[in-house]
Order: C-alpha cells, then structure tokens, then sequence
C-alpha cells in the first residue's frame, strides 16, 4: 500500500482515541498524522506509534495538506469542514450523520458493499453503529434466501453517544451508589447527557422521536439498510434502547426469510463471513456479551434459533464494539479498500480539474 497523509478531526473524541489506536495496529502506512479538535484541545498533546502529536485546529491549509480526513467529531462539523477537505482534494471519511443518505455518498461497511466505493465523489460515509451489526449478518443471510422482514431491538452503550456519556454513566453510577447507601433520595441524580437517569435504567429513547413514532436513530437503522444492501423494498422495524453499558451494541435481530432455513446453515454462513463469528453454545452460557466483546473487531453472533412465531423466521443476538466496527475500524477499513483499489487518485484528480 502506498503511504498516504493523514488528518483525525476529532481524535481527542470516544472514536477518534480508538482510531489512533487502531492505526497503529494496523500499521497503516500513514506517512503524516495531523490531529484535530475542537478549540478546547489545541495544543494538547496525544500519543500515536510512538511520537506525540500536538492537537491542532482543522484549518483549510491543513486539510490541503493531507490524502484522507477522517471526520469523527459532529453532524456540524462535518457538514462545516467535510466541502472544505473534499475540495482540497483530500478524501473525507466521515463519522457523522451528514451525507449518508446523500444519494452522492457511498455508504460503505467495507465487507458487505466495498464495490460502491468506485466511483466516489470526494465523501465517504460509515453508517450508523447499530447499523453496521446488522448488515454485517443480513448480507450473507441474503444470499441463503430472500429476506422479507427483519425486526430488531438494540440495547446500546453509552460511548455511542460520546466521551460525556460515559462520564456520565460512571458519575451516575457512583452517585446512586453512594445515595443508596445513605439511604437518599433517587431524584436527586441530575441527567444531562440523556432525558433520564441512565444508570441502573434502560432508555426507550435513542436521538428524537418523529412524527411516526419511531425516533431518528430507528428510522437510520431502516434507511442506512436499505441503501447499503441495495435493497430499497427491505422493511425494518427497531426499537433502540440505551443501557448502562460503557461499550458495545447488543441486537435481537428477527428476520423473516422467503422459506424456511435450519439454523445451523445460519451458522455456517455467518461463520464463513469475513468479520462475523459465531459464538453459540447457550447450554454452556456461550453467547456474545459486551464484556467478552469489547476491544474485538468483530461482529458476534450467537442464540441463533427458530422463530416459533413464524414457519420461516430465524432470531439471533448480535454484540459489535460500536468504537471500533461501528465506528473507527469501519472508517480506516475504508481507507485500506481505497488504496488497495487505488481510488486516491480519482480525489486528486477531480481536486485539480
Ligand atoms: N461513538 C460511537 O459509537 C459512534 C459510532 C459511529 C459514529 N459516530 C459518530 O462519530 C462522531 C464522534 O463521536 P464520538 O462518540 O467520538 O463523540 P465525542 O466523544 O463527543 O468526541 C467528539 C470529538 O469532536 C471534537 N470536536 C468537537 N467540536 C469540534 C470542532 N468544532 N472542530 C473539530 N473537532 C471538534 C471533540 O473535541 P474536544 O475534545 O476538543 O471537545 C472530540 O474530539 C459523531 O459524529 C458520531 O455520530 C460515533
């Protein structure tokens, strides 16, 4: 691969520390790193295969001075700095919301849609974190037979709202523990991050609700779907929920196919995905779990069964990290598919023309 300059908006974020991390064990061939955050953090400084790297402002000139900018720090600031890069020839890889509906915008989790890369115009989009899991397993299932519905309920951690959530899990946390102990007062925990209390609860509410009742993180786990797997008459129905857990996104995942398919042709299928693995011995307690799935790249799949409520319905319970696949592994796997396809070139090319 040929080495290639870097920019991390966002690098002192949940995801931007877990990509720096990620670039050093990949050994991704980064000739330059130039870290990014928001004024608050110029001048800090932040460890990266071995050298210290100064925290500076994403700037117009510094985005011209780099081949990727991986964006993981707002909707805003990458609808602020994402035409900026791009026009400066860099190619962005964003994090946000922004573009992924942007007909314009490959949507891509490199091992399911790799091929809507060619052709790019300057931004790339990672979906969703709730959303990577589940294509991760609906693209191979697909292949086995046609799937007609899939409902999923999610259970997700806290890092996937950011660094303030999960400080405030642990504060929360702390403080309910302390109170009970002193025998106070529950209300007296003041949330900030979400509606409610999130420690030792469980939120029905993941981003705002709309109109129809579902909320937008719901509607992106409908949408982001369809569009990666190319299948825009695909239904699904989610209800996403937050959970006191610091890291990793749980899904019971219900999908309803065009016949009926045995549950060990599931497993062999999702054991042969490039990126899943099945972990699914229940009767010795062998299922994925946030604890056992953190730090891995993984999606885990596990509970893998009949639907006894429909003839050709399978269920399964599917735990990914959120900071790495759903998030920053996702984001730089984009990149290693973009050099190996060579596609940098089309970026400089179009920055020039
Ligand atoms: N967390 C996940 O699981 C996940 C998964 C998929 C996608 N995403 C997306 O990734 C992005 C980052 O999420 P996160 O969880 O890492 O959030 P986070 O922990 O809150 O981090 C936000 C980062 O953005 C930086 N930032 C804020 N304002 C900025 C500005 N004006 N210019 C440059 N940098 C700025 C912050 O810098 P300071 O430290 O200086 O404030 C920090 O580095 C979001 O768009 C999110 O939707 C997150």
């Amino acid at each position: 691969m040929n080495s290639c300059r870097i920019a991390v908006v966002g690098a002192t974020g949940a995801v931007g520390r877990v990509f720096l991390r990620i670039l050093e064990e990949r050994s991704f061939p980064a000739s330059e790193i130039r870290v990014c955050a928001s004024e608050r953090s110029v001048g800090k400084r932040l460890s990266v295969n071995g050298q210290e790297l100064v925290v500076e402002e994403a700037t117009p000139k510094l985005l011209s001075e780099v081949d990727f900018a991986f964006i993981s720090a707002s909707g805003a600031v990458s609808l602020e700095l994402a035409p900026v890069a791009k026009a400066q020839g860099a190619l962005v890889i964003d994090d946000s919301s922004a573009f992924r509906m942007d007909p314009d915008v490959p949507l891509v989790v490199p091992e399911v849609n790799a091929d809507d890369l060619d052709g790019h115009r300057g931004i790339v989009s990672i979906p969703n974190c709730s959303t990577t899991p589940l294509v991760m397993v609906l693209e191979p299932l697909m292949k086995v037979a046609g799937v007609r519905r899939v409902v999923v309920d999610t259970y997700q951690s806290v890092s996937g709202t950011g660094t303030a959530a999960v400080e405030e899990l642990h504060a929360q946390s702390a403080h309910v523990l302390a109170l009970r102990q002193a025998q106070g007062e529950r209300d007296s925990v003041k949330p900030k991050v979400y509606p409610h209390q999130i420690a030792f609860n469980a939120l029905p509410q993941v981003e705002t609700f709309l109109e129809n009742g579902y909320t937008s993180e719901e509607m992106k786990m409908l949408n982001e779907t369809r569009k990666i797997l190319h299948a825009p008459e695909l239904m699904v129905s989610a209800t996403c929920v937050r959970v006191p857990v610091a890291i990793c996104h749980s899904e019971a995942i219900h999908i309803e196919f065009d016949r009926p398919v045995n549950p060990d042709e599931v497993r062999e299928t999702l054991s042969a995905f490039p990126g899943v693995a099945v972990l699914d011995d229940p009767e010795s307690s062998v299922y994925p779990m946030p604890v056992q799935a953190e730090g891995k790249d993984e999606v885990f799949v596990g509970r893998i069964r009949r639907d006894i409520s429909h003839p050709n319905g399978i269920v399964m319970w599917v735990v990914s990290d959120n900071l790495r696949k759903g998030a920053a592994l996702n984001a730089l796997q984009i990149a290693e598919e973009v050099l190996s396809r060579e596609l940098l070139v089309a970026s400089r090319g179009r920055a020039k023309s």
